[in-house]
């Protein structure tokens, strides 16, 4: 009887799609729903803040360069990974990212935990002039950030918008936000948003790698 209805369904390439289809889309459902269920579930850890006003700025900045195209911000569970760039990434660091940075392409390095790995300087310059730092790397130089500036007013809108998403920004520290971007430049703020990629949460993500790491080569 079984066999009869596989026979029927061997012999028909429509009734053989249909039912490939339906089979696909349930093992679908099955792998993406927790998914969801679980990034619902994901809280900031205390350690984990929302972006101050000057990496909030810069966190834009590098949108608005494209500096995803080729930089990733996600490590994978991968030992040639974490050896590389350090602890993985954890869903929890992301919560204050919208949208989020992790990319995919790697032209230049992964950068989730690049903070304080360069001095302030080495960062201006390699951002000025990538070439004066590492010769033969294609990484473009971005040299109109050093004469760009902040808008305060506009940092402080976004503060706002941010906290009707949930972000726990208060009255005052919007209030002050204006005046923390005084004077800065672009690349004050993309600095500084680099300088403290993976450091607000480098010891929760230390912690869970040891607990999952178990030596062998995954
Ligand atoms: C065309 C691809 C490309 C783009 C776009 C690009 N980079 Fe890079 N980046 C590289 C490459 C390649 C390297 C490795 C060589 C080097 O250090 O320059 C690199 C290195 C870096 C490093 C040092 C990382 C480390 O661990 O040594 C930082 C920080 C960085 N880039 C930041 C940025 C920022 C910020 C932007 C956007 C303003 C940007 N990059 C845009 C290709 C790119």
């Amino acid at each position: 009887m079984a066999y009869r209805h596989f026979e029927f369904i061997e012999k028909h390439a429509w009734a053989l799609g249909i039912f490939t289809a339906i089979m696909v889309s349930l093992g679908g459902l099955a792998e993406i729903t927790p998914l969801f269920v679980e990034a619902l579930q994901v809280k900031p850890p205390e350690n984990v803040k929302p972006y101050d006003p000057l990496r909030l700025a810069g966190r834009d900045i590098y949108v608005r360069e494209g500096c995803y195209l080729c930089h990733s911000q996600m490590i994978r569970a991968l030992r040639f990974e974490t050896q590389r760039y350090g602890p993985f990434s954890t869903a929890e660091e992301s919560v204050y990212d919208r949208p989020f940075l992790w990319g995919s392409k790697r032209t230049g390095p992964d950068l989730a935990r690049v903070g304080g790995k360069y001095s302030d300087d080495w960062q201006r310059r390699h951002l000025i002039d990538p070439r004066s730092l590492v010769p033969e790397t294609n990484m473009p130089a971005y040299p109109w950030l050093e004469t760009g500036r902040i808008d305060g007013n506009d940092i402080a809108a976004r503060m706002r918008v941010l906290r009707k998403l949930g972000d726990r920004y208060t009255d005052a520290e919007i209030a002050a936000a204006p005046e923390a971007v005084k004077d800065k430049t672009e690349l004050d703020a993309l600095v500084a948003y680099l300088q403290g990629l993976g450091i607000a949460n480098e010891p929760q993500a230390a912690a869970a790698a040891a607990a999952t790491d178990t030596g062998k080569p995954q």
